[in-house]
């Protein structure tokens, strides 16, 4: 039984007063409510700190964005795992379309990144894949993501394929408030598991959490995530306001 997943990515938002009233408010929403599901908050870098404190010791889990291969020296700008391990993250986005997209990230960066995550630490790696408007209008979006898939992941033996989360996104869902549908996000996602399953085998294929993200919100987040092979969400926009990002946490705590 796969534990359902939701993770927010705040993406570049929040100071670190927000990131602070964020927490209180969520907290106390969460307050008295069933156990929660596996919850995370990918954070950006400088609001981490104004999280660990709230967050500390409660089922959130407190994520970063990226992470760099190597383990120190001269990358302006990066951030080392040992840098995120020493303040206590668990979970890292790894080759987010934003990031390859608007910076370049490439299959191969995605794939050392992931590497050091698993072979580093034990922060969990939420690997993003999808394919964008023009390739879904094209019906290649199976072939774009079984090629992410096929370089991303390559290399990694079947024990640490099963503990990398695989996020399918696509491009075109993302932020637009056009979320991919059930129906779609099914077929995507367990189009996922069957290749995982060719590459590292069924009981891989079987543990290994797949989410949907694209446009989650409190409206179509039941619907989603009631899909068979819709393990969670990442969900960007929506994860922003406590009130929101709890309704779709109510939803994937009803599939536990
Ligand atoms: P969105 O973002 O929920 O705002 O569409 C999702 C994501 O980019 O992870």
């Amino acid at each position: 039984m796969r534990t359902p997943f939701i993770a927010g990515n705040w993406k570049m938002n929040m100071t670190c007063a927000q990131a602070a009233a964020f927490a209180d408010e969520f907290l106390k929403i969460r307050a008295g409510r069933a156990p929660a599901c596996r919850t995370a908050i990918l954070a950006p870098y400088t609001t981490i700190g104004a999280l660990t404190g709230p967050f500390g010791g409660t089922f959130v889990e407190i994520g970063a964005q990226n992470v760099h291969w190597e383990d120190h020296g001269a990358y302006t700008g990066e951030i080392s795992l040992s840098m995120l391990v020493e303040i206590g993250i668990q979970d890292c986005i790894v080759g987010h379309s934003e990031r390859r997209q608007y910076f370049g990230e490439t299959d191969d960066a995605v794939n050392r990144k992931i590497k050091k995550l698993l072979r580093g630490s034990g922060i969990t790696p939420i690997l993003c894949v999808g394919e964008n408007l023009e390739q879904r209008e094209a019906g290649c979006q199976e072939e774009i993501v079984a090629r992410e898939l096929a370089s991303d992941l390559s290399d990694l033996s079947e024990e640490e394929a099963s503990k990398v989360v695989i996020a399918y996104e696509p491009i075109w869902a993302i932020g637009t408030g056009k979320s991919a549908g059930a129906d779609a996000a099914e077929e995507m996602c367990s189009f996922i598991r069957e290749k995982v399953s060719g590459m590292f085998g069924k009981a891989a294929a079987e543990k290994v959490i797949i989410q949907y993200g694209g446009s989650v919100n409190p409206s179509n987040a039941e619907e989603i995530l009631g899909q068979p092979d819709v393990d969670g969400a990442l969900v960007g926009g929506a994860s922003l306001d406590a009130e929101k990002f709890s309704s779709i946490l109510d939803f994937a705590c009803g599939t536990c």
